[in-house]
C-alpha cells in the first residue's frame, strides 16, 4: 500500500513547545494553521471543532495534558476541562485516562510527551492496519457510500472508514466511491471530498438525502462509516445521519460497515442508549456558509450524532480484527474486561 499517495495531511502536529492544529473550519478554501500553547486553548480548538473526528480529538486532548505538564499547571483541572470539551466521541475520555494513569505512576512532562506520541502512533498503526481488514471484507467491483469525514483530518492519519476505502481503492476491490454532504456541519463535503481530491481517488458527493436513491439504483454494495462510540453490545455513536443510512442499507440489501479502533470502543456503557447525543448550537443549521439561510425567529433541533442499533451492523472493525453481525457476546470475546 503506498501510503504517501494515499494518506498526505497531518492535521495534528506537536511542535516540542505547541500543538499545531489544522483549523477544518476553514477547509477546503483555506488551510490555516491554529497554535495552541495552552490546555485551555486545546479545549477551546476541540470544543469550536478546529480539530474534530473522534481519534484527533483524542490526541489532541493528551497533547492538551502535556502543555498543562510543562506549564506546571495542577493537571487534575486541566484533565476535567479537556475531558467536557465535547461528550460523545469516549477517544477524548480514553486518551485523558490513559494520561491520567501516567501522571498517578509519577511521569513528568517529557514522559507524558512520549505517552501522547504513543496515543497518536498507535492510532495511526491501528488505521493502516483496519484498513487491510476492512477491505478484504469487500467484493471486487464494489461501489461505497461513506458519511461525515472519517480520513486524515479526523485521526493521526489515513483514516478508519476512509482508510477501509483507500485500501479497497488500492487494492482494486472498490470500484465507486460516494461521500454524503453530512450537514449541517458538511464534514462529507468539505473534508472528505478534500481529503479524497488530494488522493486522486475518484469519487461522487451526494446530498444526504440521496443516499436511498443511489442504494436503490444498486450503485453501493457498502456503507461504510466511522464512529464515536462503540457500546458493550455494538451499538455504534457516529455522525448525525449515519442510522438512516443503516436502516435504508438494511432494505436496500446494502451491507453496513463500522470502522473504528479499540479506544473508540466503551465496554463501560451497555447500549446506545446510555451514550450521551451531544447538542450543538441550532445556529448551525439556520446558516450556511455564514449566511443566514431561515427565516429570523425559526428554531431548531440540533443533535450532532445519532445511534445505529448492533442489529443493523454488519461487521465492526477494529485493529484487533472484525466483528461480524456484532452483540454483546461476540464484544465481550473481543474487548471484555
Ligand atoms: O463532529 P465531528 O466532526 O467531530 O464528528 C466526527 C464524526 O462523526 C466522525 O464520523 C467520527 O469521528 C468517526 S471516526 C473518524
Amino acid at each position: 500500500m503506498d501510503y504517501d499517495r494515499y494518506d498526505r495531511v497531518r492535521a495534528v502536529q506537536w511542535h516540542g513547545d505547541r500543538l499545531r492544529l489544522l483549523d477544518q473550519r476553514l477547509l477546503p478554501q483555506q488551510e490555516h494553521w491554529i497554535d495552541c500553547r495552552d490546555a485551555a486553548a486545546v479545549t477551546q480548538a476541540i470544543r469550536d471543532l478546529v480539530v474534530r473526528g473522534a481519534p484527533a480529538i483524542g490526541i489532541a486532548a493528551a497533547w492538551g495534558v502535556v502543555l498543562a505538564a510543562r506549564a506546571g499547571e495542577p493537571l487534575e483541572p486541566a484533565l476535567a476541562m479537556l475531558r467536557a470539551a465535547r461528550p460523545t466521541a469516549v477517544n477524548l475520555m480514553w486518551a485523558l485516562d490513559r494520561m491520567k494513569a501516567r501522571i498517578a505512576a509519577g511521569a513528568d512532562a517529557a514522559a507524558l510527551a512520549r505517552e501522547a506520541q504513543a496515543i497518536q502512533d498507535e492510532d495511526l498503526a491501528a488505521n493502516r492496519h483496519m484498513g487491510e481488514l476492512g477491505a478484504s471484507l469487500i467484493e471486487p467491483g464494489a461501489g461505497v457510500l461513506t458519511h461525515c469525514n472519517t480520513g486524515s483530518l479526523a485521526t493521526a492519519g489515513f483514516g478508519t472508514a476512509l482508510g477501509v476505502i483507500r485500501a479497497g481503492v488500492a487494492s482494486g476491490r472498490i470500484a465507486r466511491v460516494y461521500a454524503g454532504e453530512t450537514r449541517p456541519w458538511q464534514q462529507g463535503a468539505r473534508l472528505t471530498m478534500y481529503e479524497l481530491v488530494r488522493d486522486g481517488i475518484p469519487a461522487k458527493l451526494i446530498a444526504d438525502s440521496a443516499a436511498a436513491h443511489l442504494m436503490r439504483a444498486g450503485e453501493v454494495q457498502w456503507v461504510i462509516v466511522g464512529a464515536d462510540r462503540i457500546a458493550a453490545n455494538g451499538d455504534t455513536a457516529n455522525k448525525i445521519g449515519t442510522y438512516q443510512l443503516a436502516i435504508a442499507a438494511r432494505h436496500h440489501g446494502v451491507k453496513f460497515m463500522v470502522a473504528a479502533p479499540s479506544s473508540t470502543v466503551d465496554m463501560a456503557t451497555p447500549d446506545g442508549e446510555a451514550i450521551e447525543i451531544e447538542l450543538r448550537d441550532p445556529a448551525e443549521l439556520l446558516s450556511t456558509a455564514g449566511r443566514r439561510t431561515v427565516v429570523e425567529g425559526a428554531e431548531a433541533w440540533n443533535p450532532v450524532f445519532d445511534v445505529t442499533p448492533a442489529e443493523l451492523i454488519d461487521a465492526i472493525v477494529t485493529e484487533r480484527g472484525v466483528i461480524e453481525r456484532p452483540n454483546a457476546a461476540a464484544m465481550q470475546a473481543m474487548f471484555g474486561r
